[in-house]
């Protein structure tokens, strides 16, 4: 199979997004997960979404170098998108060493199997939080990399080794992708995004809070130099980046080196607007307070995605409408996410 693409943590959130654009672009996923954060139920709702079989799924930890030498041995796996990892900035700064352990070492026995398999095309899940506080918006891809907590240093820690390593030898084709605020869900409601637990993000708070989970949002912040005085993101769809992964495959098909890109809209959202467009798009209310400022956020920051839309002639195509309508169909019919 020439179009098989191993998708470490395929079972995610992002990871099972982009397993329904690479099946409806004609590649065939094979997902590669621990489950750690993650459901196998669904595997039988990717199936209901492609109208055919559920795509073949291995129950695995990508630091297991045994277990990733006899995928490749089995399967003729033509590259590799790499989700699998962990992503709670709170988390990394009060255990960082389990942080370092899944992101980096797992990146690191990732590429050694792939190296010793021939694969050499990857795609890795970086984040915006590379930048740390950017000194100006919209960033470009050339802005400085401060990352402020051990989640961010993980994943710049991988971006340079990939570097290293693509710089090192020919024939690797490597694609280091910053994701800027992922939100929004498959517009079947199918699939979406369960946090465990208490949500740290806006949107699955927001969503619990529409859906009667949660009595109120606590705006973190509400005297932010921005228009508003909340703090401002830039909020891309799940499924514009999904497809953003599938057009970097393409490209890293078909070219050696590598490639560093921003996946964004280019436009910032604040806290207040993403509330109202929720309410909106919901007809719920969503009841609010504003609360202290969170410790280390950043004030406001968006997306330069030119070199994307140049490189990949890739662009996202749906706005916050469409975030917070997919976001809801999501929610509302799966109140317990896949349980
Ligand atoms: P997620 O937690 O939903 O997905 C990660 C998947 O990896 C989960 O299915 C989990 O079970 C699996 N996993 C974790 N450790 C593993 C291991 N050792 N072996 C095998 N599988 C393992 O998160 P997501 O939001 O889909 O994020 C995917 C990737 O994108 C992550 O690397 C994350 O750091 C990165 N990212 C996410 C965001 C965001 O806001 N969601 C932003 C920027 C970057
Ligand atoms: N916010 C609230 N109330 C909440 C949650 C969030 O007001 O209950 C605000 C935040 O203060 C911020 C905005 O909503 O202004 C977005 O916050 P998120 O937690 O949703 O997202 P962040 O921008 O803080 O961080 C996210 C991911 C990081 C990633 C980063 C980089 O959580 O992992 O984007 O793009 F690194």
């Amino acid at each position: 199979m020439k179009n098989c693409v191993l998708v470490t943590g395929g079972a995610g959130y992002i990871g099972s997004h982009t397993c329904v654009a690479l099946a409806a672009a004609g590649f065939e996923p094979l997902i590669l997960d621990n489950y750690c954060n993650a459901s196998p139920k669904v595997l039988e709702r990717l199936a209901r979404i492609s109208g055919g079989p559920a795509p073949r799924a291995i129950d695995g930890d990508v630091r297991d170098r045994a277990l990733l030498d006899r995928v490749f041995a089995e399967h003729s796996v033509a590259a590799v998108i790499h989700f699998a990892g962990l992503k709670a900035v709170g988390d990394s700064v009060a255990d960082p060493l389990s942080y370092y352990d899944t992101n980096v070492h797992g990146s690191l026995v990732l590429a050694a199997a792939m190296r010793a398999a021939g694969v050499r095309t990857l795609i890795f899940s970086s984040s915006a939080t590379v930048y740390g506080e950017p000194d100006h918006s919209p960033i470009p891809e050339s802005a400085p990399t401060r990352p402020a907590n051990p989640y961010g240093r993980s994943k710049l820690m991988v971006e340079e080794t990939l570097g290293d390593l693509c710089r090192s030898e020919a024939g690797w084709r490597i694609a280091l992708l910053r994701y800027f605020n992922p939100v929004g869900a498959h517009e079947s409601g199918l699939i979406g995004e369960h946090p465990q637990g208490k949500p740290n993000n806006l949107m699955p708070f927001v969503s619990q809070v529409a859906v009667g989970q949660r009595t109120q949002l606590t705006v973190h912040g509400g005297d932010y130099p921005t228009p508003d005085g909340t703090g401002v993101r830039d909020y891309v769809h799940v499924m514009d980046l999904a497809e953003g992964h599938v057009a970097a495959l393409r490209h890293a098909l078909a070219h050696e080196g590598l490639l560093t890109l921003n996946l964004g809209t280019g436009r910032g959202a604040s806290v207040l607007e993403v509330v109202t467009a929720f309410e909106r798009a919901s007809g719920k209310p969503v009841p609010r307070t504003i609360g202290p400022r969170r410790p280390g956020d950043v004030p406001a920051y968006w997306a330069d995605p030119s070199a994307a839309r140049a490189t990949l002639g890739w662009e996202a195509r749906r706005g916050l409408d469409d975030m917070c309508a997919d976001s809801w169909r999501w929610q509302s019919a799966n109140p317990n996410g896949y349980a």
